[in-house]
């Protein structure tokens, strides 16, 4: 095997070369080697100073996750960086990719950072649950001051090179060779050191420290990483550098194997083998340039937004001209908007909206190579759709479906090409969620799996693959739990206890918050178009019907399961809705009977791990991770716990099973209690057990 470093020389300026594909992660090997270069620069007389710099296309992108589950093998980083503090000679970084986490410690350890235009640096450790290890939080203050650190290192920001510039976190920024430069800066440093260790910290007014961390902690939720990041930075200005590094470095020790750091390294490599399909790893991948939408509703117009910032020309195509029009308008409002706030440049919004073609003539989807379709969910519009898009896309164009729920096997029916047909199902708004379900259909052909894959991750998406049924992994999953809470409600809890709990164990918002805001009528009309196929012994919880009957659609008509003043916002328990209730339970012949909020939380979170396994056992989700990043990417299930899977790993399986017992026993007929197995294999990343 190839070193991972590698000292080149030019003339009397050393090349330390970080070479550990593919991101030159700071494994343990790329530490020895960097101190044993750092060691040999020291004592060699005619060597002035060195560069840091990686091969490839990245410097130092992160450390090596897979490290973290256990002790950290020496040396480690701070080690490193005290050598390069310490060894006499000006040593530059030369940063071009990403310089992350690891990375940019590694960097700020260095006398000074050149960048290539482009680059990317950040200390993103409070997105895995950890702080900075290696100095970040000492050094970082030391150029940007106390309450600017707060801010980037509690939300983890990566930062463009530019503003990188703008704030001294990098010497200079460069457009052209890379290399030569930092050898250049480095020769111009002489022999002197310029290390941020022995420069102050930039007063900063206390009420402005104050706001950063209170906004820092309320942003992040008051997580522990967060805090401690809010901590160890405003150690800088108190303490010697020496004293605030040993705290630092402990902080960073007990959070790597905390409950936090463990869920979000779970989802990291979750996420990282999410994207090996053994049975699609041979399929080649169709060219996609030219991307057709249809449907410029809500969206269409989403999905159109995402694909123009993919850098794809888009077409797209309407039934009805005055939706054409709104949703053209809709789209240059987006762009408009995010110039006005300085999101984008007005050249590049420009650009985006020059490649978007937008009409009701479907000629114009002849030449496309990927057509989405986001039309009303009726299947026999979309059938008649398909058989519209059979007649005119161009043979081996991509196919694919927006539909949340419909069968897409009866979909590709309509068409002679099912081998085509694939479900891109994107949650709303289109443009900003990560989630892509990739819906595989009995005839869908792997290269355009692949393709939908593919062309999802070039929109800057998370796709998970998954099996053809009714409401996916998702919104079949969310159904299931939203049940339950139904059931909650009519054996004795009230929506707003529910919601609450639900909010303080993380969810953005609570299934009777959610339900209210997406109108309740949508799930009323389903529940009445498979009314005849109902299993007529299961448990049927008539609220939410009832809701409906009165006109209580959710916030658009202003009530639902609350109230809502000021214009659907500011949502009120409402005492109407309590009789509602009371009189359903006591037609059911239900006394109610108070539930406290770890039964509330546990159901919950239980009806979803049981139709996880379910959905697991049937081979619709293919693997049980993709479950948490589904539920976390799409549903808005706290990050930090990391996902259900995640959670029934942590109780095991002997917990599990009592607790699925007991939840088949408080739900009643109907319910399908599931094998947890298929939830406690083995986590991505960690080693497998060997017995
Ligand atoms: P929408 O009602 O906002 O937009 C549908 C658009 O399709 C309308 O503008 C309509 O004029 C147009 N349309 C209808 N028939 C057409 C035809 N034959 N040819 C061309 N255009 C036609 O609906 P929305 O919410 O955008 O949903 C579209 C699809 O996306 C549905 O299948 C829905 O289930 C799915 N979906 C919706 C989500 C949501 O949160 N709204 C989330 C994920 C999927």
């Amino acid at each position: 095997m190839a070193e991972a470093i590698r000292i080149e020389r030019d003339g009397d300026i050393a090349v330390i070369v970080i070479d550990n594909p593919p991101i030159n992660a700071g494994s343990a090997e790329v530490r020895r080697g960097l101190l044993a270069a750092i060691e040999t620069i020291g004592g060699d007389a005619s060597i002035r100073g060195a560069v840091l710099i990686g091969a490839g296309k990245t410097f130092i992108a992160g450390s090596d996750l897979r490290e973290f589950d256990r002790p950290l093998q020496e040396p480690q980083l701070p080690a490193v960086i005290a050598a390069i503090e310490t060894c006499g000679k000006p040593v530059v970084a030369a940063l071009h990719g990403a310089a992350l986490g690891g990375g940019f410690e590694l960097a700020l350890g260095c006398d000074g950072r050149i960048a290539l235009a482009g680059t990317v640096v950040g200390l993103p450790e409070v997105t895995l649950g950890i702080i900075p290890g290696a100095g970040g939080t000492q050094r970082l203050p030391r150029i940007v001051g106390i309450p600017a650190a707060i801010r980037m290192i509690a939300s983890g920001e990566r930062v463009p090179a530019a503003k990188a510039l703008a704030l001294d976190m990098v010497d200079a920024v460069v457009d052209g060779d890379l290399r030569p430069a930092a050898v250049a800066f480095a020769r111009r440093l002489g022999h002197g050191k310029t290390r941020l260790r022995d420069c102050g910290v930039p007063v900063a007014d206390d009420g402005e420290i104050a706001a950063a961390s209170r906004d820092a902690l309320k942003a992040g939720r008051n997580r522990p990483a967060v805090r401690a990041a809010v901590e160890a930075v405003g150690t800088a200005a108190r303490l010697p550098i020496d004293e605030g590094l040993v705290r630092e470095r402990a902080a960073f020790q007990d959070l790597r194997l905390s409950r936090d750091a463990r869920a979000l390294r779970h989802l990291f490599f979750a996420e990282r083998e999410s994207a090996r399909h053994p049975d699609l790893a041979g399929a080649m991948r169709r060219t996609i340039e030219r991307i057709g939408v249809i449907g410029a509703g809500t969206m269409g117009t989403g999905i159109a937004i995402a694909a123009l910032d993919g850098g794809f020309q888009v077409v797209l195509v309407e039934a009805d001209d005055a939706a054409l029009e709104r949703g053209a308008r809709r789209i240059a409002d987006h762009y408009a908007s995010r110039v006005a706030t300085g999101r984008l440049g007005e050249a590049d919004a420009a650009g985006r909206r020059f490649r978007l073609t937008a009409g009701t003539d479907w000629a114009m989807l002849a030449d496309v190579d990927l057509v989405i379709e986001a039309v009303f969910e009726d299947l026999a519009v979309k059938q008649e759709v398909f058989r519209r898009l059979d007649a005119v896309a161009r043979p081996g164009a991509v196919l694919a479906t927006n539909t949340s729920y419909l069968d897409v096997d009866a979909i590709a029916a309509a068409t002679m090409r099912p081998q085509d047909v694939i479900g891109l199902h994107f949650f709303s708004p289109a443009n900003a969620m990560r989630l892509v379900e990739v819906v595989r259909a009995a005839a869908s052909a792997a290269d355009a799996l692949a393709t939908g894959l593919a062309v999802s991750k070039r929109l800057g998406k998370l796709p998970i693959l998954t099996g053809n049924a009714f409401g996916f992994i998702g919104n079949r999953i969310y159904a299931a739990y939203r049940r339950q809470c139904e059931f909650m409600i009519e054996e004795g809890a009230y929506p707003e206890q529910v919601d609450a709990v639900l909010e303080s164990f993380g969810f953005a918002m609570g299934p009777f918050a959610v339900a209210d805001l997406s109108g309740l009528d949508i799930a009323w009309r389903m529940r009445q178009a498979r009314a005849a196929t109902r299993d007529p012994q299961a448990r049927y919880v008539t609220i939410p019907d009832r809701l409906c009957e009165v006109g209580r659609l959710g916030r658009k008509t202003g009530a639902g399961y609350y109230r809502y003043a000021d214009g659907g916002k500011g949502r009120q328990p409402d005492p109407v809705v309590r009789d509602l209730i009371d009189r359903a339970r006591a037609e059911t012949g239900i006394s109610p009977r108070s539930m406290d909020d770890d039964e509330i939380r546990r159901r919950a979170l239980l009806a979803i791990t049981n139709e996880a396994a379910l959905l697991l056992a049937e081979g619709i989700a293919l693997r049980a991770a993709d479950v948490d990043l589904v539920l976390v990417n799409g549903y808005g299930f706290p990050r930090w716990e990391g996902g259900p899977v995640f959670l029934a790993r942590e109780s095991g399986q002997l917990a599990l099973e009592r607790d699925l017992d007991w939840l088949a026993g408080l739900s009643g007929p109907g319910f399908t209690r599931a094998d947890p197995t298929p939830l406690l294999g083995h986590t991505p990343g960690r080693p497998v057990p060997s017995a």
